[in-house]
């Protein structure tokens, strides 16, 4: 124990002879640990460079830049609430066309039946790796849920469920929640709805 003490003050006295009080003024250059960490090959911003052509380090932005982080204009489309409020807006604002379910089809199959499952009853694959409670969109809640609301869980995900925002674009998450509509409406759909002529084979059964 005595000689720990005496190696340890040595060892304080070392460390503060050779590196000095903290705020002390030298005109020694610092000492560097990694230096090429202190002295990299790099672009300085506004220095000429020879790799590009017009020989500037500082390339203009390429046209269609954004900034990073910059906030989505306020738009239902891009956000799924109705403009200036946080309210969610009812119902998909594109067009839905036969060509865009067809897209949503392709899309839920590729994102959202692993989990959800084909029919949308959340017993997708993944169901049977140990992922439980996920959302079954025949439920009363997801059937009246506005597709605003679901419009940001696919961008934000919700508590379980990660976020698919920076996977599907905007335009196709719209056409998926045409198409989660779409499997809805499959189980909701009443008699009345049917066609006259396919009535009556649905009544005899
Ligand atoms: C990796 C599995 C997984 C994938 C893929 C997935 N989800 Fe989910 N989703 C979940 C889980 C788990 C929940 C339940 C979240 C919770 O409440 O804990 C959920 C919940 C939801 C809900 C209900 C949210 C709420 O407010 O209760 C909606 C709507 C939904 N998902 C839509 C989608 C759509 C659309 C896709 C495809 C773009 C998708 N999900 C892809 C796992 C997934």
């Amino acid at each position: 124990m005595r000689y720990f003490l005496t190696l340890y003050i040595l060892a304080i006295v070392t460390l503060i002879g050779v590196a000095g009080f903290r705020g002390d003024i030298s005109r020694k250059p610092p000492i560097e640990v990694f230096p090429d960490m202190d002295r990299q090959m790099k672009l300085r911003p506004q220095e000429p460079n020879a790799v590009f052509g017009n020989e500037r380090s500082s390339q203009p932005y390429v046209e269609g830049t954004i900034f990073r982080g910059m906030p989505y204009q306020d738009t239902p489309i891009n956000t799924g609430r109705i403009s200036g409020t946080t309210n969610w807006v009812e119902t998909n604002p594109i067009e839905l066309t036969v060509e865009r379910m067809k897209r949503g089809q392709q899309r839920y199959n590729i994102h959202c039946l692993p989990c959800h499952g084909a029919s949308g009853d959340g017993k997708g694959i993944t169901s049977k790796y140990g992922m439980v409670a996920v959302a079954n969109f025949h439920d009363a809640r997801l059937v009246s849920m506005t597709d605003g609301e679901i419009f940001n869980t696919i961008t934000h995900g919700k508590n379980l469920m990660g976020s698919y925002g920076a996977n599907i674009n905007i335009e196709d998450r719209w056409a998926v929640i045409g198409y989660v509509r779409a499997l809805q409406r499959s189980r909701l759909a009443t008699l009345d709805e049917v066609p006259e002529a396919m009535k009556a084979a649905l009544e005899k059964e």
